[in-house]
């Protein structure tokens, strides 16, 4: 699908937000394994989220979906049953890493399989551990598909994480529930832990230095869980609207989790006006309303310790830091190569292309901002976060940006362009 998106003068209002997607995968994976119902209010209907449900029901566990609730029947942590087809994970890389900690406990073979952009995605980083702990896993040449036999009780084992990355960690944690001891995932830098807050699980820290905990055969809760709106979904209007001049947006109810929001240090540190109101803790994550209004960014080095932190919002900083006054730097962020596509790569070429003075580095990208942005065909590489980025790029560059292969939007944010166009027809 080819969108369009045209240079507009202003933008005001309140779009519509998904809700979270690592939030929601985390919801019903957990859910699948308490014993009773769990109803989840607002689940993401987007693409990656629905692939988790898929692969949970290819394991016999019912779903069943009524408006925005979703209810999981939980048989517990042996009441799985067995495949009877290859598990599709989609274009979702949290399904299968987090799928596979789980499979690695199960007393039956399974097979986990993805698109081509996560037939891509690098899988060692997961089988290492899991291999530690015991569990028969075969790669394909280091990725999809995936092959896990059944091998009875893993080990226990403490982990340091080598890269900082919840998939990673969250995986261990989740195989840790079929360990023969406690397992410990120990992070340098903190990423997401969405995991451990919904599992309740025990974490010591010590400076950026944490240990998380999990006993084996531990009971899950069951029960209710409400999802809030995306925050990585929200950043794309956050920029919309630091960046087009006189806009004003209001982005409700959405996760501000510290180990996700590192964003809104980053755009305020550049000058960006961005208020929380209502702060509040729904469940176990912190949530607020953000009022977002035009201001005039600088360019500054984003410090490499908040990368894991913003790992997601890059693409959409990076249209930010084309705006900017003056040079934004990012370096540390060699783990934008392994994504949905080679985001350091295709911001820089699509950046460019729009007129953008980039330099791809090897682990990050620098931009002089300030550059007048013309309109120009661009390509989404597959990658929803790249397509939307791309999005809020049209609504500044000069006359008409042409964005190929928009409908991966979906992948996280099922309803971006009709938002875009209704913040666009509003003004
Ligand atoms: C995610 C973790 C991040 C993020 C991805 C979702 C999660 O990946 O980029 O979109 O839900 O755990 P890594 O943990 O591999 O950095």
């Amino acid at each position: 699908m080819i969108r369009t998106v045209t240079k507009i003068e202003q933008l005001s209002g309140s779009p519509a937000l998904p809700a979270d997607k690592s939030i929601s995968h985390r919801a019903a994976i957990l859910a699948a394994l308490a014993r009773g119902t769990t109803k989840i209010a607002n689940y993401s209907n987007a693409l990656d989220p629905q692939s988790t449900l898929r692969v949970l029901e290819a394991l016999g566990v019912a779903a069943a979906d009524e408006e925005s609730l979703v209810r999981i029947a939980g048989n517990g942590l042996d009441g799985f049953r067995i495949p009877c087809a290859p598990l599709d994970c989609g274009n979702s890389g949290t399904t299968m890493r987090l799928m596979s900690g789980v499979l690695s406990g199960m007393p039956f073979a399974s097979r986990l399989t993805g698109d081509a952009s996560l037939s891509r995605r690098p899988m060692r980083r997961i089988a290492s551990p899991l291999r530690k702990m015991g569990a028969d896993i075969q790669l394909t040449d280091g990725y999809a598909p995936i092959l896990i036999e059944p091998v009875g009780a893993l080990r226990a084992i403490t982990y340091p994480l080598p890269i900082a990355s919840a998939q990673v960690k969250s995986c261990v944690l989740l195989a840790g529930l079929f360990a023969d001891g406690p397992t410990t995932v120990v992070e340098n830098m903190p990423s997401r832990d969405h995991t451990e807050r919904m599992m309740g699980l025990s974490v010591e820290q010590t400076g950026t230095k944490r240990r998380i905990t999990v006993e084996p055969g531990m009971d899950l809760p069951s029960g209710s869980v409400s999802i809030p709106a995306d925050f990585s979904a929200a950043a794309f209007f956050i920029i919309a609207a630091l960046t087009v001049p006189g806009s004003s947006l209001l982005l409700e109810n959405v996760g501000i989790n510290p180990t996700r929001s590192a964003l809104l240090d980053v755009l305020r540190e550049m000058g960006g006006s961005i208020e929380l109101k209502r702060k509040r803790i729904e469940g176990r994550e912190p949530v607020a309303n953000l009022e977002v209004r035009h201001s005039r960014l600088s360019g500054i080095s984003v410090d490499p310790v908040l990368v894991p932190n913003l790992i997601d919002e890059f693409p959409a900083l990076l249209v930010a830091a084309s705006q900017a006054s003056g040079k934004t730097r990012i370096t540390g962020a060699e783990e934008l190569r392994h994504k949905e596509t080679d985001r350091l790569l295709a911001m820089a070429s699509n950046l460019s292309a729009l007129g953008a003075h980039v330099d791809e580095l090897p682990d990050g990208i620098s931009i002089e901002g300030g550059h007048t942005l013309v309109g120009t065909s661009v390509d989404a590489f597959d990658d929803h976060r790249i397509a939307m980025a791309m999005g809020i790029a049209g609504l500044l560059a000069e006359g008409k940006t042409t964005i190929v292969g928009a409908e991966s939007a979906a992948v996280s944010f099922p309803g971006f362009w009709e938002e875009l166009e209704q913040l666009t027809i509003n003004n």
